[in-house]
């Protein structure tokens, strides 16, 4: 199924219908036919047969129990979040699939505010640390509204950084995906680097800066690093750790070993690849500053 396709194929009662969806998510693991009836403003005997065709086009999953509720696919969620920023302006047209991963769908983009950019559809919802508090979430909301909450973390994370640690500009945030500048670099295990001190210096220097922000990666290592001629920088921020929301001890230990792991990562890559070694505990005394 080609994305910008199923998009244009939409009518605007099936749009109505999703937004419903969406504005009703936080309260409903599947949102009942007749609240969505009532939010789209849309007559209750039609809702049934648009579900029926959202559900056969994948685009939302449908339950009968003592009702008919219905919840965003994957899929769903992400056409609808596009359809956001289209609506408002954000992304004028979709360009070509840039990656697809486990955690997420990357699409290039072009944005008459914006330019050339690339919008991240999240598929993950993280379960961070933080998050065990809210566990009684897990039972009550569908796992669509996780990823809603990835994309916002990974916004949110680019806003605080940006300007200060080299990341990609954020655009803006819909739903479960992030529009963000397009940078002009590969992953560092693609790459041999002709001076691996230096760029080892530049990540050490930068994670320092996150730090000193507040902001520990949390999935740092050669795949979320990017590099070119001009420098690194850092993508992939759903889940960050966010120093001023931790309030625990317990907490602190844990977002220590978070930051450990992360420098872990980048100090053995550089020694595997390059035989550059460094001591672990100076590397993190050095960037707890
Ligand atoms: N802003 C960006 N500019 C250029 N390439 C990007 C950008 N964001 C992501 N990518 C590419 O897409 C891949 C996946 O993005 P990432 O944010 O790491 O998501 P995932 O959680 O799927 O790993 C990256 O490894 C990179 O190749
Ligand atoms: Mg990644």
């Amino acid at each position: 199924m080609d994305f910008a396709e199923k998009f244009k194929s939409m009518s605007k009662l099936k749009w109505r219908v999703l937004d419903a969806i969406f504005k009703n998510m936080w309260d409903y693991k599947f949102v009942p036919a007749e609240v969505i009836a009532k939010t789209a403003n849309i007559n209750p005997e039609k809702i049934e047969p648009i579900l029926k065709s959202l559900k056969d086009e994948r685009l939302v999953e449908n339950k009968y129990t003592e009702y008919l509720g219905s919840a965003f696919t994957y899929l769903g969620l992400s056409l609808y979040s596009l359809w956001r920023f289209v609506r408002k302006g954000s992304v004028s047209m979709l360009g070509k699939k840039m990656g697809e991963g486990k955690e997420s769908l990357i699409f290039n983009c072009y944005s008459e505010k914006f330019g050339e950019a690339v919008l991240k559809f999240h598929k993950v919802g993280y379960s961070s640390f933080k998050k065990v508090k809210e566990k009684r979430d897990y039972g009550t909301l569908h796992f669509t509204v996780l990823m809603v909450r990835s994309a916002k973390n990974e916004f949110k994370a680019l806003k605080r950084l940006h300007g200060h640690v080299s990341v990609p500009k954020p655009y803006d945030w819909e739903g479960n995906a992030v529009l963000m500048e397009l940078i002009d670099a590969k992953e560092l295990f693609r790459v041999r680097v002709e001076n691996p001190e230096e760029v080892l210096e530049m990540i050490i220097e930068e994670v320092r800066e996150m730090f000193s922000l507040g902001i520990i990666h949390g999935d740092l290592s050669q795949y979320n690093i990017l590099v070119n001629p001009e420098g690194v920088w850092f993508i992939d921020f759903p889940q960050h750790i966010d120093l001023n929301e931790l309030e625990s001890d317990e907490e602190i230990r844990m977002a220590e070993d978070i930051l450990r792991r992360d420098v872990e990562n980048v100090l053995n890559y550089f020694k595997k690849t390059y035989r550059i070694e460094k001591d672990i505990n100076s590397v993190l005394k050095y960037i707890k500053g």
